[in-house]
């Protein structure tokens, strides 16, 4: 193998083509090699502006490129499976768009793709890959806040598009699949255990059918953690981590931003009007250039990822228990593996 890992994307997604691209491109063991599209005048286009080599007018003709190591797929939510295997089955490690399948069975699914073809599959929840997330998990385990108890995250937007994939319901559209998934899968990061049941409430859009405001409750060994997503309403990011003796908050925490520095808050409640809070700085890092490059290491290293579809799987099936509850009524048990 080359110096580099050199990359294919599947489609010419918003997200691939305007922020982890321009980031994987560099990326110091990443190579982005070929772009495939429905349309080959997309992947042109796309190949041209971005710089690109390669092009294709069908993801099956980039799947058929020999010089091709890895792809990674930003499709649409309930194409990830479908091309996730397929690239599996073409020989590709795949780091695939979050959230990697519709429901707690897709990822079971592609755990006997992945044991089956041998290649690396992971999921790009880009945040666990970067140094303020690893330094939040740290800080708690040093004891600065105390002993964690509780979690309250938040994470809104404003998109009623019906053209948009979040707004399809058949396309795996909707909040707690989209936004929800990054709150659930940091309450997990950060305990460092499995939730053993959790509650849901959702609403619905009328029109859609997808859920676009969704909260949980969900009970872990050692504490509980809270949430409210939302597609419809004012832009907001929060996550909030209480411990015995202080209070660290992230700011942004899921878009962290690329250009300038990022803060950690913490408070040990000494002052109710935050005198006491302390600013953490960190140097700016762009999670997709790191995802990538992370991804890219354990491929030359034929080390497992980083982030397993053991992993992926846990995260889904909260999430399918929230979707249970909501309908039940009752607080529900998230399967296990
Ligand atoms: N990690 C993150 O920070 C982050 C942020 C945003 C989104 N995402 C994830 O990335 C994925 C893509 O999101 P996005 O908003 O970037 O999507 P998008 O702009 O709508 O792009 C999806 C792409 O999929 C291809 N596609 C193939 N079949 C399609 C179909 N039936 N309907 C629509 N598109 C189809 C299209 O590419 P061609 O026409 O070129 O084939 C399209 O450009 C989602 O899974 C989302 O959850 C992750």
């Amino acid at each position: 193998m080359n110096k580099k890992v050199s990359w294919g994307v599947l489609g010419t997604a918003n997200i691939a083509v305007k922020k982890v691209i321009p980031a994987m491109l560099a990326g110091e063991l990443t190579a982005v090699s070929a772009i495939a599209s429905r349309d080959e005048e997309s992947a042109r286009a796309a190949a041209d502006s971005l710089g690109i080599p390669r092009y294709f007018g069908s993801y099956d003709a980039l799947l058929h490129d020999p010089d091709i190591d890895a792809v990674y797929i930003p499709l649409p939510n309930h194409l990830h499976l479908e091309w996730t295997t397929r690239a599996a089955e073409a020989g590709k490690h795949v780091l695939c768009e979050k959230p990697i399948g519709l429901n707690g069975d897709e990822v079971r699914d592609l755990i006997g793709v992945r044991n089956r073809t041998g290649v690396l599959i992971q999921e790009a929840f880009m945040i666990r890959t970067h140094p303020t997330w690893i330094a939040v998990k740290e800080i708690i385990a040093s004891g600065r806040i105390g002993t964690l108890n509780a979690v309250t995250g938040f994470f809104s937007y404003y998109n009623d598009d019906p053209s948009n994939i979040r707004n399809d319901l058949e396309k795996g559209g909707g909040a707690l699949l989209d936004i929800g998934c990054y709150c659930v899968n940091v309450s997990r990061f950060v305990f460092g255990n499995e939730p053993t049941e959790v509650s849901g409430l959702i609403e619905r859009d009328p029109q859609s059918g997808i859920d676009r405001l969704s909260s949980s409750m969900m009970r872990f060994a050692s504490g509980h953690s809270t949430f409210t997503c939302s597609t419809q309403l004012v832009p907001y990011q929060s996550m909030i981590f209480f411990g015995t003796k202080g209070r660290l908050e992230v700011q942004i925490p899921f878009n962290i931003p690329v250009e300038t520095t990022t803060n950690l808050f913490v408070d040990d409640g000494s002052d109710l009007y935050e005198r006491s809070l302390e600013k953490i700085e960190f140097e700016a890092a762009d999670q997709y250039t790191i995802q990538g490059d992370v991804f890219s290491k354990a491929i030359m290293e034929r080390a497992e990822p980083d982030y397993s579809l053991e992993d992926s799987f846990g995260n889904m099936s909260v999430l399918d228990a929230i979707f249970r509850s909501a309908k039940s009524g009752r607080a529900e048990r998230p399967e296990v593996l």
